[in-house]
């Protein structure tokens, strides 16, 4: 059978999830989603009422080198995700296996700005991957939309704020539907083959101009209060967020707030053949997240609490 079989890594992931939702829209290629946990996967994406069905959940481990090959049998194109706090060197190797068993494409999410950061593990996954005799396609991808409806959910809707330690500094915020979407074409379409994209939103915007489309949208005020890193940092800790994550996202706010986080870039509008979504469509489309608490979901699965399209 000749038909053409990509496995997404990450596939339960927020950019992960949007490649297997693209892949599995278009139709043109089987699509395989690699996860720790296959049946809870599967339950959780079935459960998605926008879920369109054809996508085969497979155990992926990238510290368990004995569920790559059952996961890479058949597969020509490969989504590469490095998970947080995951190893560089089990990407890499995951990837030199894949390859070695016959997948001649492979897309990475990387950062934005990788390419003048070498102390991020992305850096040195790129020149791996380049290294490897497969034709790469990297998205370095700027800071996710879908973080306000996850890691600063709370604020927004219990106490009608965007608590973060950017400064007065600008981002060119992504949605993740949209970086998804430039997977897909680059793992289905001719043209992307050794290609590094600069996967942004169409603006920056800073934390000011935040508040105020989310204010707009929700019909409620929502202020920025301009948090010091150190009020952040004990907030986030208070809350009972793992240190290592409450560090990664403060070097994260401080390259916004040093100026680095706002390149705007035209490389996803160019792919997608439309402009990427604004910050003020993500709002729309996720409004029923930011909710106050009486009348909102709960964290447990916000694949579910989208309305729109994903
Ligand atoms: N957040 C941002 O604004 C931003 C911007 C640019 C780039 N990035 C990069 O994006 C990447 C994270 O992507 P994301 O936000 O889409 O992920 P995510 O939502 O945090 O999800 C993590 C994914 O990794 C999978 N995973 C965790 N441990 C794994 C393991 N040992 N082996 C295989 N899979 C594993 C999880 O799947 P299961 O639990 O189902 O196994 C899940 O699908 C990071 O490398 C980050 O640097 C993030």
């Amino acid at each position: 059978m000749s038909e053409r079989r990509v496995l997404v890594t990450g596939g339960t992931g927020t950019v992960g999830s949007a490649v297997v939702d693209s892949l599995a829209e278009r139709g043109d290629v089987a699509v395989r989603a690699g996860t720790r946990d296959p049946a809870a996967a599967r339950e959780r994406f079935v459960s998605d009422p926008s879920f369109n069905g054809d996508v085969e959940f497979v155990r992926f481990d990238f510290e368990k080198p004995e569920t790559w090959g059952r996961a890479f049998e058949g597969v020509s194109g490969l989504f590469l995700v490095l998970p947080p706090g995951g190893s560089a060197d089990r990407v890499l190797d995951a990837a030199a296996a894949a390859v070695r068993v016959g997948v001649s494409r492979l897309v990475y999410l990387s950062v934005l700005g990788v390419e003048r950061n070498p102390v991020v593990p992305h850096w040195r996954i790129e020149r791996g991957l380049r290294g490897l005799d497969a034709a790469h396609t990297f998205l370095r991808a700027s800071f996710f939309m879908q973080n306000f409806a996850e890691v600063h959910r709370r604020d927004i809707a219990e106490r009608n704020e965007v608590f973060v330690p950017a400064g007065n500094g600008e981002t060119s915020f992504v949605d993740a539907r949209d970086v998804g979407e430039v997977g897909a074409k680059a793992l289905t379409e001719a043209g992307h083959a050794n290609r590094a994209y600069d996967v942004t939103g169409p603006a920056a915007l800073d934390y000011d101009e935040v508040a105020g489309v989310f204010a707009d949208v929700l019909g409620r005020p929502i202020s920025y209060p301009n948090p010091s890193l150190l009020r952040f940092v004990r907030r986030a800790y208070a809350r009972g967020r793992p240190l290592p994550f409450v560090l990664v996202m403060a070097g994260i706010y401080t390259t916004a707030r040093l100026g680095l986080a706002g390149r705007v870039s035209d490389d996803a509008r160019r792919v997608l053949g439309r402009p990427p979504r604004s910050l003020r469509t993500f709002v729309t489309d996720y409004r029923e997240r930011f909710e106050p608490p009486d009348s909102s979901a709960t964290d447990a699965d916000p694949r579910s609490k989208v309305s729109g399209d994903r």
